[in-house]
């Protein structure tokens, strides 16, 4: 195993498309192993995308379930995920790896169902809400090129400096 290097804003190739996995093989499966690592060593590391360490797939993960309190499906592999439904919307605070000097407030769908495939190619399907909505629809945005700051309604009243990027 090993921690992947995070590709960082402004870099260009994080407004890169991502292409679907066609393979699912032990080479997948062990840059899972690798990717997990990487999210698990980041700072509030609640979720990741592969784009963010340079491979251009559509996989992304998310563990909200160390955060108290809240409605969680435990750690998702999400392979191919696309979500086909949204309801409700919320505006909440954002951080991304990838964007280590800001946070963001965003607006998100407060609830969403989606599908995937997993580590086996097996289809998956999920619902999702708050917290674990967010930090998903998050995720799947950076397989589209995009970050939190392209969402931001205006740079002036919805970005924040990071102090101290808390653990
Ligand atoms: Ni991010």
């Amino acid at each position: 195993m090993a921690v992947l290097e995070i590709l960082t804003y402004p870099d260009e190739r994080l407004k890169q498309e991502s292409e679907p996995v066609t393979v699912f093989d032990d080479e997948l499966r062990a840059f899972l192993k690798d990717l997990e690592e990487t999210m698990r060593a980041g700072p509030g590391g609640v979720g990741i995308a592969a784009p963010q360490v340079g491979r251009f797939q559509r996989i992304a993960l998310v563990d909200v379930s160390a955060k108290p309190k809240i409605e969680h499906n435990g750690f998702m592999v999400l392979i191919n995920p696309e979500i086909h439904q949204w309801d409700g919307y919320e505006l909440g605070r954002e951080g991304c790896m990838s964007v280590p000097d800001f946070t963001g407030n965003v607006i998100r769908a407060t609830s969403i169902a989606l599908t995937a495939q997993d580590a086996q190619g097996q289809p998956l399907s999920f619902q999702c809400s708050g917290y674990e909505a967010r930090a998903v629809q998050h995720e799947l945005d950076h397989l589209d090129g995009m970050l939190f700051l392209d969402r931001l309604v205006s740079r002036r009243t919805d970005l924040f400096k990071r102090k101290v990027y808390k653990k």
